[in-house]
């Protein structure tokens, strides 16, 4: 019997790398959830792990090349890589500091960088990369740090691309717009409602919603798709909306 694809996915204790992580076990990837705060990440994990999904953890920091390759080392293979790790905060462009835009790098490009490349290293034809960028790529007022991090999420998944295509690898991202997870709810309640007023549909999307974009985008089927950036925000940005 085939033995299951391996699927590693990066910030998954929470949020969206947790919704990534339960549904690409569901989708019947042996998954392995890496995230950086371990008690919350084995916390997250042992329900699954009790209700028959095969996926365990991993604790690793996506800028600690050492860490990340010690969780790769965990499979004798990786068939697909999900960066979904990142940090997000506020800050006026004329305040920002070189220390927050830094650190916002150091974290969500870096930090894409990093397990990608380990994980390309050893994927051999089908392997697939999906990273996490953010409508954000497109702009918006109050954090210019995030926003030149995520566009740089869509260009280094574009030249990943353009450099993996022959050992037949697909690199994508999805770019979600505003979801309810615990970055967003750590915003004081009458930001997140302002900030759930300014989309299409008044609400903020959840994360299993923006976990079916990269459950398509790691299936089988989508091969002959790469360099790709899918929004997934219902519509917002096509603009008419404010940020
Ligand atoms: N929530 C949104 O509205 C939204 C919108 C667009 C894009 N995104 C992106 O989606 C991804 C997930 O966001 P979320 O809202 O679920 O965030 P979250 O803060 O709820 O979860 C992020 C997870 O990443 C982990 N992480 C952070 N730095 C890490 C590191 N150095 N090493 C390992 N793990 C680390 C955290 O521990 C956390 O578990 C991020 O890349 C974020 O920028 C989120």
């Amino acid at each position: 019997m085939k033995a299951s694809p391996v699927a590693f996915v990066t910030g998954a204790a929470q949020g969206i790398g947790l919704a990534i992580a339960k549904r690409l076990a569901f989708d019947g990837f042996q998954v392995v959830a890496m995230d950086r705060q371990a008690d919350v990440l084995r916390q997250a994990v042992k329900p699954l792990t009790d209700s028959g999904l095969a996926i365990q953890a991993a604790v690793a920091d996506v800028c600690d090349r050492a860490s990340v390759h010690q969780a790769l080392l965990t499979q004798d293979g990786v068939d697909v890589m999900v960066c979904a790790a990142g940090i997000y905060n506020d800050a006026r462009f004329l305040d920002l500091t070189e220390q927050n835009f830094s650190q916002m790098l150091e974290v969500n490009v870096v930090g894409t960088f990093i397990p990608a490349q380990e994980a390309a290293r050893r994927m051999v034809s089908g392997g697939r990369i999906v990273t996490i960028s953010s409508r954000g790529a497109l702009g918006g007022t109050r954090f210019a740090h995030y926003v030149a991090s995520k566009s740089a999420v869509i260009g280094l998944t574009r030249a990943m691309a353009m450099e993996l295509r022959d050992k037949g690898i697909a690199v994508n991202a999805v770019a979600p717009g505003f979801t309810d997870t615990p970055m967003t709810r750590s915003a004081p309640p009458e930001m997140f409602a302002q900030w759930e007023a300014l989309e299409p549909r008044g609400k903020a999307a959840s994360p299993d919603e923006i976990a079916h974009a990269v459950s398509f985008l790691a299936s089988p089927q989508t091969h002959f798709i790469t360099g790709q950036t899918l929004f997934v925000d219902g519509g917002k940005s096509l603009g008419g909306l404010g940020i």
